[in-house]
């Protein structure tokens, strides 16, 4: 029988649509650089309960996330099988490139598979937007992906910055569906064609950038919400995805802010903050718009 995605029952988990358990909160590592630095952070993260860390090629510490994991899982009592660990194909190895490019990312992380390995952006490095060959690119990177996990070195694969318009054309075309869908998700940005899609396909939508790059911190009504529940204004962004089911990536290269993030299970948004802070839906990003991208 097909395996539905579906929150776990202790609610700190996904289930993909591969059957695997994805944790809902993981550590976002974009911008986090320098060995003593990603020791310190990867620790704290592991200290606080994290078992879920999100790289990428273009964030240039594959190398280095991969170092601190073999050397701190052993301090946590931990092995490579509690963690879950995703990374990215990145823009410029899109096509011809991504066999390559897949195998630097395992071999940078030094691990033998990686748990969700996704299609970064739905463009190639170098080819302007509206290049039909951005589409064909896509496609065969995305074989390659299929190649990946067919041979169990990717145990999932997925998409990052996908519109509806191009996760609908992965879904006609491929051969193995996407277990996840990674884009940027707040209360002024909430996705809802987009999460529907992903509803009805069995993707797990998963959020980037919950804080909005750290933007929303300041916004009255998050502090508001964050005042009447005497918890900080992270901690209500991140949990009012959390309790919609959706995994979230805070990123923060500070230990005591990763703790405070990690923080989500042990208090509830009451239906009227959730109501409040879904109200405040604009459209607006804070990242990049793949809306172009042909
Ligand atoms: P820092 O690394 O100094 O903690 P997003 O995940 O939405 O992209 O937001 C990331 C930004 O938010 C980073 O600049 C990070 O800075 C900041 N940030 C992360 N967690 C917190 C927090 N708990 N309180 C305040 N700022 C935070």
């Amino acid at each position: 029988m097909k395996k539905k995605y579906k929150m776990s029952d202790h609610q700190r988990s996904v289930m993909l649509n591969t059957g695997s358990q994805m944790p809902l909160v993981g550590l976002g590592t974009f911008k986090l650089r320098g060995i003593e630095n990603i020791m310190l952070t990867v620790d704290a993260a592991l200290a606080a309960g994290y078992r879920h860390f999100d790289t990428a090629a273009v964030y240039r510490n594959e190398v280095e996330i991969g170092k601190a994991l073999r050397e701190l899982l052993p301090k946590h009592g931990l092995s490579r099988a509690d963690i879950f660990v995703t990374s990215k194909l990145g823009p410029r190895d899109q096509g011809h490139m991504t066999p390559e490019a897949c195998q630097r990312s395992l071999d940078q992380l030094g691990l033998e598979y990686i748990d969700l390995f996704l299609v970064h952006w739905p463009g190639t490095q170098g080819l302007r937007v509206e290049d039909p060959q951005n589409s064909a690119n896509r496609a065969q990177s995305w074989m390659a992906l299929e190649e990946f996990h067919s041979c169990g070195k990717f145990r999932a694969i997925g998409v990052s910055n996908y519109t509806v318009r191009h996760l609908e054309e992965l879904l006609a075309s491929c051969k193995v569906a996407p277990a996840v869908l990674q884009v940027e998700f707040h209360p002024r940005l909430v996705q809802g064609e987009l999460r529907a899609l992903c509803a009805q396909r069995e993707v797990c939508f998963q959020a980037y950038s919950s804080l909005g790059t750290g933007a929303l911190l300041s916004d009255p009504a998050v502090l508001e919400v964050a005042k009447g529940c005497g918890r900080t204004g992270a901690q209500v962004l991140l949990r009012w995805a959390v309790q919609q089911g959706v995994p979230v990536l805070p990123k923060s290269c500070n230990p005591s802010r990763v703790q405070e993030n990690g923080q989500l299970f042990d208090f509830e948004l009451t239906q009227e903050d959730m109501e409040k802070l879904t109200g405040l839906d604009k459209g607006l990003r804070f990242c990049w718009d793949p809306t172009s991208v042909a």
